[in-house]
């Protein structure tokens, strides 16, 4: 009888401590088995585990921290993440400006005089018509004579052949791919800056044919 109630009483005992593991809500998600399995060890630009002694019992170099911790205390909210210093400017990846010219009929007027920054090499119409073919031709068809196949669904899709359109510059093409324009959407924010000015200058070489 008494070893009986011995048993019981592991049992429950037993019951309420992995029960109290349960125990989430808020920011606490509960007590977790093997934690290396849901956290990277890494270093992770937001904040993952904020408690430095979290994983302490994993953690074989015994320097009083979690296995687990991988954040920065000194950073606002403990992020890895560093804020830019202020009034910084970001640069593209070739050391670029970004394109500041506004999204108006200003902006579009001006953008006639950008000159393309990129050399005139074989190289560069190679890569602006992949990048057409990709972002482009779907509308505008192969030759730019606006009859892509979508054009047979979307009405107005402009034939960059056309003598409307053949006399502008690069310049004007880059800002219509940035912004839009009328009834085309923006592109610029899938077409980097330097692949714009590829696109631009083999518009220009389509429209030469
Ligand atoms: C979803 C279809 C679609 C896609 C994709 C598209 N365009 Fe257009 N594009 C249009 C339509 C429609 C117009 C006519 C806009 C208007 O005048 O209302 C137009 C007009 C233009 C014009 C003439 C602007 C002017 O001055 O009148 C240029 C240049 C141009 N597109 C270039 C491009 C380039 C380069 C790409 C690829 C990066 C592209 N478009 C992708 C539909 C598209």
């Amino acid at each position: 009888m008494q070893d009986m109630r011995m048993k019981q009483g592991i049992w429950v005992l037993a019951a309420v401590l992995l029960l109290g593991g349960c125990k989430a809500g808020g920011d606490y998600q509960g007590m977790e088995y093997a934690p290396n399995m849901y956290h990277s060890v890494a270093y992770e630009p937001l904040t993952q585990i904020t408690d430095e002694g979290y994983g302490v019992m994993f953690n074989s170099l015994n320097n009083g921290r979690g296995e687990y911790y991988n954040t920065n205390k000194f950073n606002p909210f403990a992020m890895n993440m560093r804020l830019p210093a202020p009034n910084t400017v970001r640069r593209t990846a070739n050391g670029w400006l970004p394109y500041r010219g506004a999204n108006d009929t200003t902006g579009l007027r001006l953008s006639n005089k950008l000159v393309n920054p990129l050399p005139d090499a074989p190289s560069i119409l190679e890569q602006g018509k992949l990048l057409y073919d990709i972002n482009c031709k779907h509308c505008h068809g192969a030759k730019g004579a606006g009859d892509g196949k979508v054009a047979d669904k979307y009405p107005g899709v402009a034939n960059l052949t056309g003598d409307a359109i053949k006399g502008v510059t690069e310049g004007h093409i880059f800002h219509v791919i940035t912004y839009g324009k009328g009834l085309m959407g923006a592109h610029g924010s899938q077409v980097s800056e330097e692949e714009r000015w590829k696109i631009a200058r083999y518009v220009k070489q389509l429209q030469k044919n």
